[in-house]
Order: C-alpha cells, then sequence, then structure tokens
C-alpha cells in the first residue's frame, strides 16, 4: 500500500544520513523541506522531497495543502500504567505540604502501590490504555513505560504484564522498564537490603525468563536509593542484559549521574539539580541526559538546566514522566513549548529531543525519530500552521491534526 503526502507546506526533521542523536549545537539545527512530498509504502518512509520532483505514480494522495508534517514524539520515560489518582495529594501540596512530606506520610509512590495492589490485572489494563490512546492522540507514536508501583513480586509482574499486553494490542513501539527499585514498600520499612534482595533475587529470574523488560530504572535519590543501592542493582540487571535508564538527581545530586555514566545507562533522567561535575562528567559518553519540564512545572522545583548543557556540548532529550504524583500529564506539546519557555531551548532544539533524541533514549533511533527512508512512518500532520515555531508557542494548546502510525491513520 503506497500513500502520497502533497503539498506539505514544510516537512520536518529531514535526515538523508543517518545519525544517532545531536548534541551541542547540532541541536539548534532542523532540516526541513518546503513544499514538500513524502510517500509511504507498507508503513515505511520510502522517498520525499521537494513538490517540483514529485514522482506520478499510482497511490493513495492525500493533500495536506497548509499543513506541516514531522515525526511522532517519542516519550522515553513514562509511568502510564497505574491505578487511580492522587488529586488528593495535589490539593494537599496546594495547602502547603511539600512532595517530600507527603511521600513521608506514606503517600507518594506508596499510595499508588496501595491502590495498584487493589486492582485487577484486567482493570490496570483497562485504565491504561485510555492513557495510552490518550497520549496516541497527542502526537505519540513511541512510549516507554515503567513498572515500580508494584513493589512486590507479584505487583511487579502484573505491571510488566499489562505493558506487554499493550504493545501486543497497540501499533506504536512500546518498551518496558523494570522499576522495582522506586520505593521500599512499607513491609520492608527498615530493610531496604531485603526489598533488594527481593527484586535481584526473586522478580530479575522471572523478568528475565519471561522477556517482560528491556531496560532497569531506580530511583536514586536522598530518601529513597543510594549510590551503593543503585551500583547493585544495575550490576544485577546487567547480568540479566538489561541495559539501564535511571531516575537521578530529581531533588538532589549524590553521585547517581557518575553511576549511570559507569554503567553505560542509555539514558538518565531528571537532572533538575546538576553540578558541574555532573555536566562535565556526561561529556563525550553514549548516556543520553533527559529533562522532564512538565514534573518540575507540576512539583514547582527547578527545571533542568537545558541550556547550561546544551551549551557545554551535551545532547538532551525531552519526555513527559506521565505518573500519578509528579506529571498527571502525558503531552508532549506541552513538554516541547515548556522546554522552550521555562528552560530557553530552541524550537529546533525542543523538536530534535522530543523526536531523535527522544528516540536514541529508548534504543530507537534507527526505527523512528527522522524522517528518513527505511523509517517508519510515524507522522504528525499539523493543523495549518504559518512556522513549526507556532508548535511550542501555541503552549496549552495543540497543533496535531492528524497522526499515522506505521502509515496508517490513528486519529
Ligand atoms: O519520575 N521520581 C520518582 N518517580 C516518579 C514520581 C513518582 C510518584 O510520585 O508517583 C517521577 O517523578
Ligand atoms: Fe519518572
Amino acid at each position: 500500500m503506497k500513500k502520497l503526502f502533497i503539498n506539505i507546506k514544510e516537512l520536518l526533521q529531514v535526515r538523508e544520513e543517518p545519525v544517532s542523536f545531536l548534541s551541542g549545537k547540532e541541536m539548534n539545527e532542523l532540516p526541513t523541506i518546503q513544499n514538500a512530498y513524502l510517500l509511504i509504502e507498507d508503513g515505511f518512509i520510502s522517498d520525499f522531497g521537494s513538490m517540483t520532483n514529485c514522482p506520478e505514480m499510482d497511490a493513495e494522495i492525500i493533500d495536506v495543502t497548509g499543513k506541516m508534517i514531522l515525526p511522532t514524539w517519542c516519550d522515553s520515560h513514562t509511568h502510564i500504567v497505574y491505578a487511580g489518582n492522587r488529586e488528593g495529594e495535589f490539593v494537599d501540596r496546594i495547602n502547603g505540604l511539600s512532595y517530600e512530606e507527603i511521600a513521608n506520610r506514606g503517600g507518594g509512590i506508596l499510595n499508588s502501590a496501595k491502590k495498584l495492589q487493589e486492582t485487577s490485572e484486567e482493570e490496570l489494563y483497562e485504565q491504561s490504555k485510555v492513557r495510552l490512546e490518550e497520549i496516541i492522540r497527542l502526537g505519540t507514536g513511541a512510549v516507554e513505560i515503567k513498572s515500580g508501583y508494584g513493589l512486590t513480586v507479584e505487583a511487579e509482574l502484573i505491571m510488566l504484564r499489562v505493558i506487554q499486553k499493550l504493545k501486543k494490542n497497540y501499533p506504536v513501539e512500546i518498551k518496558a522498564t523494570f522499576l522495582g527499585a522506586h520505593a521500599v514498600p512499607a513491609e520492608f520499612k527498615g530493610n531496604k537490603e531485603g526489598y533488594l534482595d527481593l527484586l535481584i533475587e526473586k522478580l530479575l529470574p522471572i523478568i528475565s525468563k519471561e522477556n517482560l523488560a528491556e531496560y532497569i530504572d531506580i530511583f536514586c535519590e536522598t530518601g529513597y536509593f543510594s549510590v551503593a543501592d543503585t551500583e547493585r542493582i544495575l550490576k544485577a540487571g546487567r547480568l540479566y542484559g538489561l541495559r539501564p535508564k535511571i531516575h537521578v538527581n530529581q531533588f538532589t545530586a549524590i553521585g547517581g549521574v557518575q553511576t549511570g555514566i559507569k554503567y553505560n545507562a542509555l539514558s538518565i533522567d531528571h537532572l533538575e539539580v546538576m553540578r558541574e561535575e555532573d555536566i562535565t562528567g556526561l561529556k563525550g559518553t553514549q548516556t543520553m541526559p533527559v529533562a522532564l519540564p512538565s514534573c518540575s512545572y507540576f512539583l514547582s522545583i527547578p527545571y533542568t538546566p537545558a541550556r547550561k548543557m546544551i551549551d557545554a556540548g551535551l545532547p538532551l532529550a525531552l519526555a513527559t514522566d506521565y505518573n500519578p504524583g509528579s506529571t498527571p500529564s502525558g503531552n508532549m506539546n506541552f513538554v516541547v513549548a515548556t522546554a522552550c519557555i521555562k528552560m530557553k531551548m530552541t524550537p529546533e532544539e525542543a523538536i530534535n529531543a522530543a523526536t531523535l533524541n527522544a528516540a536514541y533514549a529508548m534504543g530507537l533511533e534507527k526505527e523512528l525519530g527522522t524522517i528518513s527512508e527505511g523509517k517508519q512512518a510515524n507522522l504528525i500532520v499539523t493543523k495549518p500552521i504559518n512556522s513549526y515555531h507556532f508548535i511550542p508557542y501555541s503552549f496549552g494548546n495543540h497543533q496535531v491534526d492528524e497522526v499515522y502510525i506505521k502509515g496508517e491513520k490513528y486519529v
């Protein structure tokens, strides 16, 4: 099946040569073709160029006059498999409690774990698929989903199985990450080592045998898991071939960045608090730093110092962190806008960070993230807009008119 998009006002993120990710100044370049065509065959991009060279052929013709086309967003960090919501804690924070105080009272991650443990696998799937469909409609064509609200052997496996079921039933690319070390569950209070033993000795072998995850994660943070715990988990994950994608430097910088780099993490995420040595340590590595600006927005915590990092020559990716506690939103359009507004990223940098660099942060840079021959045809067709700068400018709104996944119209 061939589909030929014609009269594309501007085709964004066009890359003839394969590129894994962009760093520093390169991030400010977004190659485009104005007045373009794009041919897709059997779900893959097979040709594109200027309308003046548009081939005549037997194909379904889609005239998108006035509209732009770009690759779908890749959301490389989410927790969209969860049960219930935590709007009560949201109101508690408005009334003056901090995220930390709420967690210390047994709220936060433990609150979501309790809810999840009381929810059946079928119900969890039903709740999660609503969020997945919601984000696809908002232009997300690939998503990473973490476990970490189960915190028992059974409940973590249920979460990972729900992710597998979503993978099977939806056309978007989904990557699964095992985040058993998200918080120490109440039953293991004062016995963190015992909980880590359980994750390593009981859970990891099952996850590996049943092929339930691609990546391993840990919340490396004061009051949660230390650098030594992180070493332990990443070492164990490595034995089972799980590459790290870890939560570090959200509230405090305790050395998690260095541990991530040491274990060749595919990405290190959050980074709201960055020391000089964290920035220099990342230089020249294969580890992608990932910023989560809607988490900063929702919790009123600092934004990842994107300007400083990009100006120092680093790459950067953007993701939502969609979860019930710190970011109850999976809107990548808002993330891109907030990166520009609050982190002073240019529209070019933000779009690169949310497409190609984001694809890299979930191991999909060969399949997605750019308009290139042979890549999957996961595409956003925008509403009619004057320039792509309008995409982040129109914050709180979005310019996604249609979404194509593997060449098929999703919305
Ligand atoms: O990425 N920081 C750790 N985990 C999540 C939030 C967890 C929650 O509050 O439920 C995050 O922000
Ligand atoms: Fe997260």
